[in-house]
């Protein structure tokens, strides 16, 4: 089989981002999304960031070049001729379905369908696509421009060739792939929910302040952002979200959400996306730890860490 058409379904960070590598690694690409305004602010993103490679000499052409292979539609019918599509929706089972119950009428027979989802069953999903063989999971990780992982997820039903097809599509876009079957989280969420969740845990029991927990973790263990910079970047709502589907699927202590977490979703503060999360970006440039609002308490009797 030769890919040499891939559709993308969302244009938001993750979409876009799978759109500009697809792109780059010389692929056409046609991007759905629900309305012209998300297509416009995701093309922005992607023209900004190719930008950003082009000024350090890591593109091999000009990043018109790559853009021109990237055409923006709000009509579904315009991904028939696609070899594979992407779905990189709103986590949402019931959107998902829906989109791959549309996309089964239009996309061609032999296409491989693949889901970008960060924690939903992708068996689950597979229902839905009436091609179960032809399905699995290609997780990307955020910011997708410059991660160089793909978790690629099997089901009991992908066809072993199609998967090993999915594999080397992966490597071909210059990302690294690694062979996950399809269980919560894959490996990487497996890992960092429990992770960053135990960081606001640690914060909430008063274990030190958000910006010293941050520190500890990059300085002292060389990660590249502390939990709660993390925390920020992925999306409060996000890692809300796939607290709720872990829990669910392993009922175990360590998936549940803090309740620090839930009130911060609940109050819109998302992260940098909103503004605010364990940071206020009200000067990106200068996030500053919320350490006294998240505790109720005004600045002067916050103190530093917890009391
Ligand atoms: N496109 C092109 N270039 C970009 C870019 C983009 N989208 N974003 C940043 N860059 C460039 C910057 O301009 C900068 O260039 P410079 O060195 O010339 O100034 C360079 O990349 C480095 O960026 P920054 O200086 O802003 O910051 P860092 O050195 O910290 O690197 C990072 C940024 C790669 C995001 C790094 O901080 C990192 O690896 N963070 C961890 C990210 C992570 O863990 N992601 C996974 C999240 S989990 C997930 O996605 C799973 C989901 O299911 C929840």
């Amino acid at each position: 089989m030769i890919i040499r058409k891939v559709g993308v379904c969302g244009c938001g960070l993750m979409g876009s981002g799978i759109a500009q590598v697809c792109a780059t690694a010389g692929f056409d690409v046609v991007v759905l999304e629900t309305e012209q305004k998300f297509l416009d602010k995701g093309f922005g993103g992607i023209e900004r960031s190719l930008a950003k490679f082009a000024e350090k000499g890591n593109l091999t052409e000009p990043p018109e070049a790559v853009r021109r292979r990237i055409k923006g539609t709000t009509r579904a019918e315009d991904l028939a001729d696609c070899d594979v599509v992407i779905e990189a929706i709103i986590e949402n089972i019931l959107e998902k379905k829906e989109l791959y119950e549309r996309l089964a009428g239009i996309v061609k027979r032999d296409a491989i369908l693949a889901s970008n989802t960060s924690s939903i069953s992708v068996t689950e999903l597979m229902t839905a696509t009436q091609r179960p063989e032809r399905f699995v999971g290609l997780h990307f990780f955020n910011p997708v421009p410059l991660m160089k992982l793909v978790e690629v997820v099997r089901t009991i039903a992908t066809d072993p060739d199609v998967y090993e097809i999915a594999y080397e599509f992966a490597q071909k876009l210059g990302k690294v792939p690694v062979r996950a079957s399809d269980k919560t989280g894959f490996i990487v969420n497996r890992l960092l929910v429990p992770y960053l969740l135990d960081a606001i845990r640690a914060y909430e029991e008063g274990v030190g302040s958000i910006s010293d927990i941050d520190t500890s973790m990059k300085l002292g263990c060389g990660y590249p952002m502390g939990p709660f910079t993390l925390l920020d970047f992925v999306g409060l709502d996000t890692t809300y979200y796939i607290t709720h589907v872990m829990f669910d699927e392993f009922k175990e202590p360590r998936f549940a959400s803090p309740p620090l977490l839930k009130r911060m979703v609940l109050a819109g503060w998302m992260g940098r996306k909103s503004g605010k999360g364990f940071y206020d970006y009200a000067n990106p440039e200068k996030p500053l730890p919320q350490d006294a609002a998240l505790r109720g308490l005004t600045e002067e009797k916050a103190g530093v860490a917890a009391d």
